[in-house]
Formats: structure tokens, C-alpha cells, sequence
């Protein structure tokens, strides 16, 4: 073969080379064409952290992650969608998707979630839907969502929620509707809706365990908070007589209507507005409130940072889990191999190109 034929061989196997290189960080399990990932049935226990840097839609399905760990979309400054459903997740550690922002859509539906972690979605910011639909969640823990700002929607629907923690959606602010909706909560903690500030809230339709918590989630709607309320077609399973002085304090802001109690037994059926004329609580007067004392909860000091970890489940030496150091040096490791072939093939081109 002439100089020149060899000289086409070799930039054709560089060309090959270099035109796999994008399918060679599409991790196996995923689809890649040009800045969107689709990965199905991912047999790994940890989010994927290391795909193309460039990608901007990313939709995850039927895999095997138990756990969204710290950072873990930080390698991606230009994604925009993130889809994750069919999976059964662990934990949603800390700060997973801390600094994150401009994205178009998070979305999380039909997933086992054991647990979103303090501080799971802090400081999430400018980001039009975050959404969490048709999924079992064991806990949503205290401030797991805190300090969201600028947010056009970010919704809660269709959960089996087994715990929602004391002030578990804390401090968010722009965020222009805040839907709950059609969900089933096990246990409520105190103000699990806290320091709400500009918001439009939508709580319809859900089934609370009892009054306790439930009476929070309307007690700051005035006109310095700027909270707009429906809480409405709810089902209470155990109410409190004294729930019922709750629409004395509402406002042209609240819409509370439609609201039912299941129980105790005397009341069942009654509308929550209804309550202080019923007999039972006429009997036992409007502020009547044994039995149904609310337990307080542990009040422990939270903190707003990345650094304060959510559960003392999580050890933090899973972050630096080994798998994730593999997938990296793994990655590189093909990086370095195909800079190292393509340099090569360059100089061996421009020899046989000399000769
Ligand atoms: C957000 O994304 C849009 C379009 O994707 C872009 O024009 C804009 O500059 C981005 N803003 C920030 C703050 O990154
Ligand atoms: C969700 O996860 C829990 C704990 O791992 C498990 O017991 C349960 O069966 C799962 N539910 C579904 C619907 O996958
Ligand atoms: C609610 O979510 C479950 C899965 O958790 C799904 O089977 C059901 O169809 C959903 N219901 C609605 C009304 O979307
Ligand atoms: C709430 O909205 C008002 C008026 O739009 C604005 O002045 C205020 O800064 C906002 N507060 C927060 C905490 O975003
Ligand atoms: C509130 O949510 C319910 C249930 O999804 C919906 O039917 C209703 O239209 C919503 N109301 C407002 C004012 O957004
Ligand atoms: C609670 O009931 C007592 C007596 O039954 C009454 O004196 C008191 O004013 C009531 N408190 C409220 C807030 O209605
Ligand atoms: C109802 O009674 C409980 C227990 O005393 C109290 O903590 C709660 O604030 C009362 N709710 C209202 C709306 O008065």
C-alpha cells in the first residue's frame, strides 16, 4: 500500500475512534443521542454521575439505584430535564441536587423512595417543575426541602406518604404553586409546611391521619406572607372540636371548604367547618381537646447546610463509594486511551505522510 493509502487507513480508524467516543461515556443500560440520556433497567446502586457533561435531558427508569447521593448532577451544568421513575431509591441524600438551577423540569414519579433526607433539596432555585407523582415515599424528613426559591411549580401528588416530618417543606419562597394534592399521609409533624412566603397553596384532596399538623398548614396566611390558600376536599381521620375555630381565622386568601372528618366515630361524616355545631362537640365545648392531644415532636436544631447530614443512617463514607471511583477512573481511563491512540495516530499519519 502507497504512503498515502496508509496514511487514509489510519486517519479511517481515527475517525472510528473518535466517532465512538461519545457511545464510550454512554454508560451500559443508556441511550445517548446528542445531549439526551435515556437509561432503563440500570443495574448499579448509585446515581450515575459521570455521563457526558453536555447532557441535557436525562430520564432514568426500572433501575436499581438506592441512592441519589451529594452532588450527584453536579458533573451536568446543562441539564435541564431529569426524569427518574420506576426505581426504588433509598435515600435522597443531602444536597444531592444542591446548586442546582434553570432546569426546566425534575420530575419523580411511580418510585420507592425510603427516604428524602434533610436538606435533599436545598437551595434549589429557578426551576419551572418540580414534581413528585404516583410514588411510595416512607419519609419525607424535616426541612428535606428547604430554602427553594423561584419555582413555578412544585407539586406533591398522588403519594403514599408514610411520614411527613415537622416542617419538612421549610422556608421556600417564589415559589408560585405549591400543589398537595391527592396524597395519603400516615403521620404528620408539626408546620410541615413552614415559613411559606409568596406562595399559592393547593392542599386538596389528601387524607391526613388527624387534626395534628393538619391545623398548621393554614395558621400563617396573612397578608405579610402573601400565601394564597385552598385547602379543600380533604379527609381528616381523626379531628379535634377545636379545629373547628380554625375558619374563624380565615381570610379572603383562604378557601377552606368541602373538608371531612372521619373520625372519632360521633363526628364521622361532619364537615370540618361544621364541627362546633355537631352535638358532640357541643357537649364537650368548641376547644374541647383531650383525647386528641398532639404529640410534640423532638425540636433539634437544623442546619441550612450541605454539610449537615440528614440521617445518621447515611454514613458519609457512601459518597465515596467505590463503584462511583471506578465509574470515574474507568471513564478517564477511556478518555486517556483514546487521546493516547489519537496522538499516536496523528504522528504515525504525519511520519507515513513524510516517508
Ligand atoms: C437558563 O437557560 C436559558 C435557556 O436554556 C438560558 O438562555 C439562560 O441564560 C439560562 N440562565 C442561567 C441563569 O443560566
Ligand atoms: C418499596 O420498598 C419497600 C422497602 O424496600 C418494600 O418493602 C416494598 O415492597 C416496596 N414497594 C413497592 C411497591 O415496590
Ligand atoms: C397513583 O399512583 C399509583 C402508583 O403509586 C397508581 O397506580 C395510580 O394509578 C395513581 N393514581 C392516579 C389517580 O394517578
Ligand atoms: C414576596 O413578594 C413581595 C411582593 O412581590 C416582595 O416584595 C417580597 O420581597 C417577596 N418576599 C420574598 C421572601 O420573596
Ligand atoms: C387544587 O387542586 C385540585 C386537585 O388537583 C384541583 O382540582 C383544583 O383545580 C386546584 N385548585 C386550584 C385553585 O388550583
Ligand atoms: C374554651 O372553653 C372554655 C369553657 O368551656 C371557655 O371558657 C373558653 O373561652 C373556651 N376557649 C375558646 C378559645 O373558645
Ligand atoms: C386545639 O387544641 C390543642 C391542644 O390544646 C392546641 O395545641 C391547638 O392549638 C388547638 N387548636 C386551635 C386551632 O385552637
Amino acid at each position: 500500500m502507497s504512503s498515502r493509502g496508509w496514511t487514509g487507513l489510519l486517519w479511517w480508524l481515527l475517525m472510528c475512534y473518535y466517532c465512538d467516543a461519545r457511545t464510550d461515556t454512554c454508560i451500559i443500560g443508556c441511550e445517548c443521542v446528542g445531549t439526551t440520556i435515556e437509561c432503563q433497567s440500570l443495574d448499579r446502586e448509585s446515581f450515575p454521575a459521570n455521563l457526558d457533561p453536555d447532557t441535557e435531558i436525562l430520564r432514568i427508569r426500572e433501575s436499581k439505584i438506592s441512592y441519589i447521593q451529594r452532588n450527584a448532577l453536579a458533573k451536568m451544568p446543562h441539564l435541564r430535564v431529569l426524569e427518574i421513575s420506576s426505581t426504588d431509591i433509598i435515600y435522597i441524600q443531602t444536597c444531592a441536587f444542591s446548586g442546582i438551577s434553570n432546569f426546566t423540569s425534575i420530575k419523580f414519579s411511580k418510585n420507592n423512595i425510603t427516604s428524602i433526607v434533610q436538606n435533599a433539596f436545598a437551595l434549589v432555585a429557578d426551576v419551572e417543575e418540580l414534581v413528585f407523582e404516583n410514588s411510595k415515599i416512607d419519609t419525607i424528613s424535616t426541612q428535606a426541602f428547604t430554602k427553594i426559591r423561584d419555582v413555578g411549580t412544585f407539586r406533591l401528588r398522588n403519594l403514599t406518604v408514610n411520614k411527613l416530618e415537622r416542617e419538612a417543606i421549610d422556608d421556600v419562597s417564589g415559589v408560585l404553586n405549591l400543589h398537595v394534592d391527592l396524597n395519603k399521609f400516615a403521620y404528620v409533624g408539626q408546620s410541615p409546611l413552614n415559613k411559606l412566603v409568596n406562595v399559592t397553596l393547593n392542599v386538596s384532596q389528601n387524607i391526613f391521619p388527624s387534626h395534628c399538623g393538619v391545623g398548621d398548614i393554614y395558621t400563617n396566611v396573612d397578608r405579610e406572607t402573601n400565601v394564597i390558600l385552598f385547602f379543600r376536599f380533604n379527609v381528616i381521620n381523626l379531628c379535634a372540636c377545636n379545629m373547628s375555630l380554625l375558619r374563624w381565622q380565615t381570610s379572603a386568601a383562604v378557601t377552606l371548604d368541602e373538608n371531612t372528618c372521619s373520625g372519632p366515630p360521633e363526628i364521622a361524616g361532619s364537615f370540618l367547618n361544621d364541627l362546633a355545631d355537631t352535638p358532640f362537640c357541643q357537649v364537650v365545648g368548641a376547644n374541647r381537646t383531650t383525647p386528641l392531644w398532639c404529640p410534640v415532636t423532638r425540636q433539634m436544631r437544623v442546619l441550612h447546610n450541605c454539610h449537615a447530614f440528614g440521617s445518621p443512617l447515611i454514613p458519609q463514607e457512601e459518597v465515596k463509594d467505590p463503584r462511583i471511583a471506578e465509574d470515574r477512573d474507568s471513564n478517564n481511563g477511556v478518555a486517556n486511551i483514546e487521546s493516547n491512540v489519537y496522538l499516536v495516530s496523528v504522528v504515525l499519519s504525519f511520519l507515513f505522510y513524510l516517508y
